[in-house]
């Protein structure tokens, strides 16, 4: 009577044992170093390529540097309480899976639901940087394309789809339904490019800076710097990405906590000597343009390395889009899986082992917003998205810690509840910092999203007891 009343309840919650279950059909196949080289695949890309133009020259100036610190330091935090998470419950599906075993299942479904906008947006915003690098350098060849397959829908600008972002997401999703292994080698040796292209930056770049240009160093005050800390987060989401390959890690307790820590700590230091080193050549009101690292060596008269840079941050924002929209189907693999979502995004198929129809829905989906909205309001849209899940996750540490005090961690996050807490806390005030209009399309999304859970999830749900029967006689079957 009493489990029957738990089971039908909203907050159902979903045992711990059964969201690591076997019952995967994915293959286990990454280790370690897979994993901190799909972090760092993950995590720079758009933002440090792209957004950080913006962010310096509308509203940190210099104090860009600090941006980058304030929203380094909340992501490390948040970075703990995932690895915990993902070292406790190493199952696919990442902060929902968690949010399910910790705060039951409408929480689940509104985190999951939140993590389809993240990672959607995310990857279509990532196409967007991306097409913007690759017409650079086919006009750099002469090439150019109609005008109004050149970026989102604008018609006072007379551009109505981005063709070339639309393109990227199309070819990224059929290398992901060509298997996990496969698209994790292509990955290794992109991300290898890519930090090459970051460290020749650094190492050539700091011998063209030119100190005064730091000054003023906060030309918009703190404000400013919060400002750009809300937006410049954006290029550090993706370590996040590393805990939805949990069911394809040889040893998820001990790797996933190094593939998200390394990978993160990785990036946060690049970027801060990048952000350093780019206010220091290009005075920051001059940085407002689409490929700004490339234009810092330009600025200074060294096109053939401008011309590098713009290769090699194609290569790097192509590792995120893949690992990105891996992270897209995974996610809709353990939602379906768990009956709120349509089976279609877990069927596994036979040869390549991977959710390919999923894959293709979720990829084609992808590719119309990329192609339709724009760069800005697509971050804008990733942050507060990401920000919600990064603040559920680490309030999750505090009643996991509660409720399963015993259970076997293979890490364990510092000082509970302070760390959570400041991670809670620092995650919702930059949210404070983006645009009403980012916060009324995220509530927008939520409140559909809480539509399709009444309707359709909460009735398929594998813990709804009238379902349970069903899906057992169903594997039986198998
Ligand atoms: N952090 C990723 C990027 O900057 C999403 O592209």
């Amino acid at each position: 009577m009493r489990e029957n009343k738990q089971r039908s309840s909203l907050f159902r919650k979903k045992p711990i044992a059964s969201a690591g279950d076997n019952s995967s059909a994915l293959k286990r196949a990454l280790g370690p170093l897979d994993l901190t080289t799909l972090g760092v695949g993950a995590i720079i890309g758009t933002g440090i390529f792209v957004l950080t133009g913006v962010a310096a020259a509308t509203y940190a100036g210099p104090g860009l540097v600090l941006s980058f610190l304030l929203a380094g330091i909340i992501c490390a935090f948040a970075a703990l309480c995932y690895s915990e998470f993902a070292s406790s419950i190493p199952a696919s599906g990442s902060a929902y899976t968690y949010s399910y075993t910790a705060f039951g299942e409408v929480i689940a479904w509104i985190l999951g639901w939140d993590l389809i906008l993240e990672y959607g947006f995310a990857s279509a915003a990532v196409a967007s940087g991306w097409s913007g690098y690759f017409q650079t350098l086919l006009s750099g060849f002469g090439l150019e394309l109609p005008h109004a397959l050149t970026s989102a829908f604008s018609p006072e600008k007379g551009t109505y789809f981005d063709i070339t972002a639309a393109v990227i997401t199309l070819i990224i999703t059929f290398l992901l339904t060509r298997g996990v292994k496969e698209a994790a080698r292509a990955n290794g040796i992109m991300v290898a490019i890519k930090i090459i292209v970051v460290l020749i930056f650094i190492g050539v770049g700091v011998f063209y800076v030119e100190p005064t240009n730091w000054q003023p160093f906060l030309p918009f005050g703190i404000s400013g710097v919060t400002a750009g800390a809300a937006t410049v987060f954006f290029a550090y989401i993706g370590f996040d990405a590393v805990s939805t390959a949990a069911e394809e890690v040889k040893q998820p307790q001990r790797d996933l906590p190094i593939g998200i820590i390394a990978s993160l700590a990785i990036c946060t230091v690049l970027y801060i000597v990048v952000s350093l080193i780019l206010t220091g050549i290009v005075p920051y009101n001059m940085l407002n343009v689409s490929d700004p690292v490339a234009f810092a060596f330009e600025f200074v008269q060294l096109k053939g390395l401008s011309w590098i840079v713009s290769l090699g941050a194609i290569a790097g924002i192509t590792t995120v889009l893949l690992v990105m929209m891996y992270g897209q189907t995974r996610l809709l693999y353990s939602m379906s899986r768990d009956g709120l979502l349509s089976p279609v995004f877990s069927k596994v198929s036979g040869k390549s082992q991977t959710p390919a129809v999923g894959t293709w829905v979720a990829g084609i989906i992808v590719a119309l917003f990329s192609g339709f909205i724009s760069l800005g309001h697509l971050a804008e849209l990733t942050n507060i998205g990401t920000l919600f899940a990064f603040a559920v996750v680490s309030l999750g540490i505090i009643v996991l810690r509660k409720n399963n005090p015993d259970l076997k961690r293979g890490f364990r996050v510092p000082l509970v509840p302070l760390i959570p807490i400041l991670s809670a806390l620092g995650c919702v005030y930059l949210m404070t910092r983006l645009a009403a209009l980012t916060w009324i399309t995220f509530f927008a999304w939520l409140i559909i999203g809480l539509i399709i859970y009444f309707a359709y999830g909460r009735h398929y749900s594998h813990l709804n007891p009238a379902r349970r029967i069903s899906s057992a006689f169903r594997a039986k079957d198998k």
